[in-house]
């Protein structure tokens, strides 16, 4: 940081400019990128990274004449950011209620949580086509020349920590190809390392029109994101400046020197610590370890997620899954009395549901720890409210 800040300390990226750590930064990440990923916008964040590709969207649309395509279909129990438009993505009601969101144009698909939703007898892989089929639907129903692009997370975040369900991802980007639908991976979460793969579009064979990127890109040492285009999409805003003019987008700080430092100094010890690797390995032990303990503990019903995120799905019994009164608020008191315990874990009050996304430096001791604590946490909350 202190080098970046000394050979440029900050300059727009406006108007045709940029500057070396950007392009630099730009090039390392493409390397890395899932497949067909050909340019990258930095912002600030994952907010304002969605931001940018929703304008992108409709941009393009209108540069290949298609004016009415512009609506964009996300999902239930999604999080995609608190800005005008990416609240509206976010699929969790709290962030529209009394906010006049979601805006026009954004709708909103059945979440993929098979636990929450999937019927009595029914396979993973019946729900995930099921899910594709109603979103095929509503595609149809407000006509495909009207639907512009799909987004999701590919381990939903926020929203439950829910990884996608067998089949899921295989079946709804094929609805996608069949009305020429773009797919917006929004990676926040998973990017760099999270679920043991570099990204999640790698784990879930995702095929990104679009892909947004923030977080761990800096490992929070700098706000940064990264927002990636195809090429097709690319050469599609190429046009537009023939068309439009100057491409009329941007942020003060976007591809900010500093962070573009920061961001390579991060990949450089993610590189050079296996930190990817580690993510994989000790991120199973510790879903290994979360199972094992609760295995025979009628109040935890599910443990979800992959490498270094977790969740934990608290039941009052989970012979018939029954949630606990809403009064109760599990998921704050056993946050609560992690943290007096010296644990800081994510309560998920609307799912009653603790969160962990434990540091990508865990070794199997810090993962013991973290799941004793939890343990010990979470037993004494229970001898209280059962
Ligand atoms: C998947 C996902 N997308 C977007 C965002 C928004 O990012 P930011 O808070 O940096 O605006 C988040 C934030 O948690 C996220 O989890």
């Amino acid at each position: 940081m202190q080098k970046a800040a000394l050979e440029l300390g900050y300059y727009h990226t406006f108007s045709g400019m940029s500057n070396v750590g950007q392009i630099e930064l730009a090039e390392r990440l493409l390397e890395k990128a899932p497949d067909g990923m050909s340019k990258v916008f930095f912002g600030s964040g994952g907010s304002d990274g969605n931001d940018s590709l929703i304008k992108i969207v409709w941009y393009i649309n209108n540069i290949r004449n298609r004016p009415q395509k512009k609506k964009i279909i996300s999902r239930w129990q999604a999080y995609h950011g608190t800005s005008v438009a990416t609240a509206s993505l976010t699929g969790l009601p709290s962030f529209h209620t009394a906010f006049d969101l979601p805006m026009n144009n954004i709708l909103h698909t059945e979440s993929p949580d098979f636990f929450r939703y999937g019927l009595e007898g029914e396979t993973e892989l019946a729900f995930s086509s099921r899910r594709a089929q109603q979103l095929e639907q509503m595609i149809l129903a407000e006509g495909a020349d009207t639907v512009a692009a799909f987004i999701a997370e590919p381990v939903l975040g926020a929203g439950g920590v829910v990884t996608p369900p067998e089949g899921y991802f295989a079946a709804i980007q094929k609805v996608l190809k069949r009305y020429d639908i773009l797919f917006i991976v929004d990676e926040v979460v998973c990017g760099y390392g999270r679920l043991g793969t570099w990204f999640g579009s790698e784990m879930y064979d995702l095929k990104p029109d679009m892909m947004t990127t923030a977080k761990a890109l800096t490992s929070g040492y700098f706000p940064y994101s990264a927002s990636f285009v195809s090429e097709e999409i690319w050469e599609l805003i190429k046009e537009g400046s023939v068309k439009y003019g100057n491409f009329a987008h941007g942020y003060t700080y976007a591809g900010h020197p500093i962070g573009a430092a920061v961001a390579m100094a991060n990949l450089d010890i993610i590189e050079k610590e296996h930190l990817v690797d580690n993510a994989a390995t000790v991120g199973a032990y510790f879903h290994e370890q979360l199972n094992k303990r609760f295995a025979d503990d009628g109040f935890v019903a599910q443990v979800r997620g992959k490498g270094m995120i977790a969740a934990v799905q608290l039941v009052k019994d989970k012979t018939n899954n029954t949630f606990f009164d809403k009064e109760i608020k599990i998921s704050a008191k056993v946050a609560h009395k992690c943290y007096e315990n010296g644990l800081i874990s994510r309560p998920l009050p609307s799912l009653d549901s603790m969160a962990f996304s434990p540091p990508l430096i865990c070794t199997t001791d810090d993962i013991d720890n973290i799941v004793n604590v939890f343990d010990a946490s979470v037993r004494s909350v229970m001898t209280e409210v059962l």
